[in-house]
């Protein structure tokens, strides 16, 4: 196997949903001294990721893009080894046509240049958007092909490794009005050969909008969708977009579902919040090890569904250990009790040897229970939770199922 850049999901932070083109070096330097303080670094956050908006409307002389001095005053340079300090990598942003999504200059035809010049700047991620890419003679699906196709041979070409996110997925989806869905397909196919993630999806909301509870379950959604290509590219992840831990129209439990779903998928875990003024609660989500430990383990794969009914949401996933996970979603509008029976999960219904072995750790409380294979596993869920558990199966159970 060759060394791949992201073993496990990308996690860290973007200024994008939370504070959209209100960026400056201040509000990063504030990001990264809170997120080291905060604990959110050592629990893994270990990336800053600069969004939209930040460059001057025109190229330098020399035509590489440049840092509008205003909003960094000390330099991007200067910022990338300010949180190298707290233990945090630089990312930035752009896009694969002739213009960003807000209107600043795009990458298209420039490819190289900028390689270099975010390389030289200290940054080892890249965020490229697909606004504003122009028609060609080709199909709109080749024409995105053959821009982020070049990309990767681009950056493969730099002495650095440099992490690629690729948003051309999202261009293609529902959303977009595009009527010809295989498109979307056609394109999720192809992103895992020239990067690490990829947005499918329209954007989480942004702060100042609302429904947000609609908007996670939508890339929910559509991250299911695309569990086959996760699972068949190590080192890939489809990413839902950003954990929006402190959107002013999401009650906690939807916040701490939005974590406990994206953990289960083994998405990216980019949090777009106002990282100083996070509660306690917040940051101690975020910060759940177990859950934590479920997102970044070593198989990289994703949770899927094994039913859904309207209210409940049940899925499933293999651990790198052995251990199976299950994580059940109430979507209803209140408090609900679920039974999630073994042998609907494809857990043994019996075994040799004492069933007190078979233990579920419920990963928000942090508490193992023995579960009694006849009983299942008995859960009382808020309105919008998720409880997720962790399954072992009894050692002297492994393949026999009687
Ligand atoms: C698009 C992307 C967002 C953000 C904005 C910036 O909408 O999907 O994540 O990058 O552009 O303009």
């Amino acid at each position: 196997f060759s060394k791949l850049l992201a073993p496990t999901p990308p996690m860290g932070f973007n200024n994008w949903a939370r504070f959209q083109c209100a960026l400056n070096e201040s509000l990063f330097i504030k990001t990264a001294n809170a997120m080291a303080s905060s604990g959110l670094v050592t629990a893994g956050y270990n990336r800053i990721n600069i969004d939209d908006c930040w460059p001057l409307h025109d190229r330098a002389a020399n035509k590489s893009l440049q840092w509008d001095p205003v909003k960094f005053p000390n330099g991007i340079p200067w910022l990338a080894q300010y949180v190298k300090k707290l233990g945090l990598q630089l990312g930035i942003y752009s896009d694969a046509g002739n213009m960003t999504c807000g209107g600043y200059p795009g990458s298209l035809t420039y490819e190289e240049i900028d390689a270099k010049t975010f390389q030289s700047w200290g940054i080892d991620y890249l965020k490229m958007d697909g606004c504003n890419v122009p028609t060609t003679n080709l199909t709109l699906e080749a024409t995105y092909k053959g821009i982020y196709g070049h990309w990767h041979e681009v950056l493969s070409a730099l002495s650095t490794p440099m992490i690629f996110s690729e948003s051309a997925p999202a261009y293609f989806a529902p959303w977009q009005g595009v009527t010809n869905l295989s498109d979307w397909y056609t394109v999720m196919n192809w992103v895992p050969k020239y990067g690490e993630l990829a947005r499918h999806s329209d954007d989480i909301q942004t702060y100042d909008w609302g429904g947000a509870w609609a908007s996670i379950l939508t890339n929910y959604g559509n991250n299911i969708l695309f569990a086959r290509v996760q699972e068949r590219n190590r080192g890939f992840y489809n990413d839902p977009d950003f954990l929006i831990a402190d959107h002013w129209d999401l009650k906690l439990d939807e916040k701490k579902s939005q974590f406990a779903l994206w953990c289960s998928m083994s998405a990216p875990l980019i949090i777009s919040a106002d990282v100083p003024a996070l509660k306690k609660e917040e940051i101690e989500f975020l910060s759940n090890k177990d859950l934590i430990a479920v997102n970044q383990d070593a198989w990289g794969l994703q949770a899927t569904l094994v039913s859904q009914d309207g209210t409940w949401d049940v899925l499933t996933r293999s651990l790198a250990n052995g251990d199976r996970l299950i994580t059940a979603l109430n979507r209803g509008a209140t408090d609900g009790n679920i039974t999630i029976a073994s042998n609907r999960l494809g857990l043994p219904s019996t075994c040799v040897g004492p069933y007190s072995n078979y233990t579920a750790k419920d990963l928000w409380t942090g508490k193992s229970k023995p579960i009694t294979v006849s009983n299942g596993i008995q859960a009382t869920v808020p309105s919008h939770g998720t409880v997720v558990y962790r399954v072992t199966l009894p050692a002297n159970c492994t393949g026999k199922y009687v």
